[in-house]
């Protein structure tokens, strides 16, 4: 009897070998593909979400199950709106500024719902923009205010005007309604951005800080954090300032935004290196402070100076045979 037994185990040990191998090629999941993604991953991959990686394959997306019987897993949970980044960028005519407009798009493209408000420190919007952005491949807005005269000179601050209608466009579209989710973002030409700063950026829920890199006369400035909070600064150069942070080293919340519409760039008593106290002190507390980048501890933004363009051998006759724009 045992041994009858013992030859039908045999007999059969083959064929359950076969099915358990038939169910674990069927139920596989396909190989991981072989470069690791890049760790900005689901923040990349264009507008509207159309082409966000990571995304669940539904029906036409290619690798339907071979077995057809097989539970599918439940569908996820809906994922709650992406913030918008609205990037408030001031620029203005010189011979590098398509370069610099060209390096920041290459960027800010990569980014998913960000919306780029480009303002012209110009009496009218130049040819040379309209023409960039058109073709820039990413949601944006054309503004333009010029800077008065009488403030154009160096040691007094830049941009005021710029940021100022940058900040009144997004009060005036949002004024009406309750506000979609939003972070805004000062981001002057010619910085240096990472992709893993929108990231950081992105969950602001107030006022968010963190390091800027070769500003302040050092390697970088940094918030002070101590238990999740901001405590003092690191930084070169005028220590006494209540934030002393550069332009590129705070987001704020749209709603914050619009909830303080009085708060402005001013030109009034403003002192070099002072707007960003001037703003920030307006809208929030230095407790308040959201530290970001790892405790403030990650460069991920750099103020990078673009060196002036040398043009010291452009003719001034016998000029080239036809016109390029640069
Ligand atoms: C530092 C800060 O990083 C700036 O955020 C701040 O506005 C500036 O100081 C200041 O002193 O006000 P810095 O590199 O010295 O920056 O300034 P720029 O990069 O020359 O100018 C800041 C932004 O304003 C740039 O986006 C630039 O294109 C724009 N800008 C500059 C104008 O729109 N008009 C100008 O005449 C000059
Ligand atoms: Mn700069």
């Amino acid at each position: 009897m045992k041994s009858v037994l013992f030859s039908r185990f045999f007999i059969l040990l083959p064929w359950i070998l076969i099915v358990i191998i038939m169910l674990d090629v069927d139920t596989r999941r396909p190989a991981p593909p072989l470069t690791p993604r890049p760790y900005f991953a689901p923040y990349s991959g264009g507008r509207g979400g159309s082409r966000l990686p990571f995304r669940r394959g539904g029906p036409g997306r290619g690798r339907e199950p071979r077995n057809e019987s097989w539970p599918r897993p439940p569908p996820p949970p809906p994922e709650p709106p992406l913030p918008t980044i609205y990037a408030i960028t001031p620029t203005y005519s010189r011979p590098v500024q398509k370069a610099e407009l060209t390096r920041l798009a290459n960027t800010f493209r990569q980014v998913a719902q960000l919306h780029w408000i480009l303002v012209e420190d110009a009496a009218a919007r130049s040819e040379l923009v309209s023409r960039f952005l058109a073709r820039a491949g990413l949601p944006s807005t054309h503004l333009h205010v010029p800077t008065p005269r009488r403030y154009k000179r160096p040691g007094l601050p830049r941009a005021t005007e710029q940021r100022n209608a940058g900040l009144a466009w997004l009060r005036q579209r949002h004024g009406h309604q309750r506000a979609q989710p939003g972070v805004l973002f000062f981001a002057d030409d010619d910085n240096t951005y990472s992709l893993e700063l929108f990231q950081e950026m992105r969950t602001t829920r107030k006022v968010s800080v963190w390091p800027v890199g070769l500003v302040g006369g050092r390697r970088y400035e940094r918030p002070l954090v101590e238990n999740g909070k901001v405590v003092g600064w690191y930084t070169g150069w005028r220590a006494d300032r209540p934030f002393a942070i550069d332009m590129a080293g705070f987001a704020v919340s749209l709603q914050v935004i619009l909830s303080n519409p009085k708060a402005v760039f001013k030109r009034r008593g403003s002192q070099p290196g002072m707007q960003e106290s001037d703003f920030l002190r307006q809208i929030t507390t230095v407790e308040e402070l959201e530290p970001k980048a790892s405790n403030c501890t990650k460069v991920l933004v750099w103020h990078t100076r673009t060196e002036k363009a040398n043009l010291a051998n452009e003719p001034k006759y016998h000029l080239d045979t036809v016109t390029i724009e640069v």
